[in-house]
């Protein structure tokens, strides 16, 4: 496929607010069924109107345990693939509707555009692509078969993140100057012994960070405060800096080595986003989200906090910042929580993100997020390596929307 950046193929129009005819029950072919597929695979059958028709993974003890989740929970077996040409098999399967890629990073986008070419939707994992031009691919592939093209970035479903884009969206915080997000997880003990509850696959994580230098899993950080700025809703991001620390960690034998990547965005309305990633030091979990807007402050890490005008100085926290959280309480929070905590635990917010997909897919609605999202997110895998080999010089960032980036004005995540 020849992609040309500045011009979108003829008769090929943005996928923007899609709609596609409603389907009563969607039927869901899983590629790829580790750990991350497990939980899904639990969440899907319990959500109404879906039906799991096929799975296919390379390891035979991965697909009789998916196999036993279905059956057990009385849903009627999948078909079942196990080779490397399977996932091809689910992308052509005649009873799948929605294609979900659980596999390891560098398959998701060639999945993703076999599953599209062949008339599915897609929703993905993080990163959704691991390189600008099969961004680009994933964008001109959605447009032209126009179909639904989600990246999974369940983190934009957590509580706290959604209550905020609420409050933006009325205006609480003013105009959002400056963002921050990050991925800031000490995973040296897990991803080294490679226990990450029952793993069955090369250590291809490891394998990825132990040779490339940039910020290679931007989306959880980069994806909720996107959205609250209304990146290619009205702004779009427009060029990144980007440097990376020494390299820690002693090489071989499935050990992680790592960075300290921080890069920073500037969009086109001249704000800023600071994105950060590190697994391989010492640190309490953060995904950072802090928002600094002309009229409040909010951050999420390490402690959830809040400043409004006119006590702009004053940090709101404790009692008072729960009322006010509750008082703005976003509506999916509301529908999903309860219901996805009994059955997921601390990890519900998989549960809210899942039950908007299928509501959306069963009312012909537009997703809550599009492929625009998904390269605009993912690009950065590639870009910050690309500026941090330089020595930190501004790269471009591309307009996977080919101009169209004003043409919405908000990010919409409503019912
Ligand atoms: N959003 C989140 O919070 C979150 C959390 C964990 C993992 N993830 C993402 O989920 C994805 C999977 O992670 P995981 O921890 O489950 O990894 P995993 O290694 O446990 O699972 C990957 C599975 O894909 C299978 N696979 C690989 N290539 C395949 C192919 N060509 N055909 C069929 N099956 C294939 C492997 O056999 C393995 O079972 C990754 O992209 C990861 O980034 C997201």
């Amino acid at each position: 496929m020849n992609i040309h950046p500045d011009i979108r193929p003829e008769k090929q129009q943005n996928v923007l607010q899609l709609r596609c005819a409603p389907l009563e029950v969607v039927r869901i072919g899983f590629v790829g069924l580790g750990v991350r597929a497990k939980r899904a695979v639990e969440r899907m059958i319990h959500i109404d109107g879906t039906e799991i028709t096929a799975i296919c993974d390379l390891v035979e003890e991965n697909i009789a345990d998916a196999q036993a989740i279905i059956t057990t929970n009385g849903k009627p077996a999948a078909d079942t693939f196990c080779s490397a040409e399977g996932w091809e098999k689910v992308c052509t399967h005649d009873n799948v509707d929605v294609v979900y890629i659980c596999t390891d990073w560098l398959s998701h986008a060639h999945i993703a555009l076999h599953a599209l070419n062949n008339g599915k939707h897609v929703a993905m994992e993080v990163p959704a692509a691991m390189s600008v031009e099969d961004c680009w691919k994933l964008v001109d592939t959605a447009e032209r078969t126009r179909r639904h093209c989600i990246m999974l970035e369940n983190c934009c479903y957590d509580e706290f993140e959604l209550t905020l884009l609420h409050m933006v969206q009325k205006g609480i915080l003013g105009e959002i100057i400056h963002a921050e997000g990050s991925y800031l997880h000490d995973l040296r003990k897990r991803i080294s012994s490679n226990d990450e509850g029952g793993r069955r696959w090369s250590n291809w994580q490891v394998d990825f960070m132990n040779s490339h230098n940039g910020n290679p899993y931007p989306t959880h950080g980069l994806g909720p405060v996107a959205l609250a700025m209304n990146i290619h809703r009205g702004d779009r991001m427009k060029s990144i800096v980007s440097l990376s620390s020494k390299r820690v960690g002693e090489q071989g034998n499935n050990t992680l080595t790592g960075t300290m990547n921080s890069s920073i965005i500037r969009t086109e309305q001249e704000r800023t986003i600071l994105v950060q990633h590190c697994i391989s030091l010492p640190h309490p979990y953060s995904r950072s989200f802090l928002l600094s807007g002309t009229k409040g402050f909010a951050q999420k890490y390490p402690i959830p906090l809040m400043a409004l005008d006119p006590e702009g100085d004053y940090a709101i926290i404790g009692d008072k910042l729960q009322q006010m959280l509750k008082e703005h309480i976003h509506p999916f929070v509301k529908k999903y929580k309860a219901y996805g905590e009994k059955l997921c635990g601390r990890r519900w917010i998989d549960y809210v993100m899942d039950s908007r997909l299928i509501y959306c897919l069963r009312n012909g609605l537009p997703l809550d997020m599009d492929v625009y999202d998904a390269a605009e997110w993912s690009c950065l895998v590639e870009l910050t390596e690309r500026s941090a080999a330089a020595g930190g010089k501004a790269v471009e960032i591309p307009d996977f929307t080919r101009g169209d980036w004003n043409k919405l004005k908000c990010t919409s995540f409503a019912e």
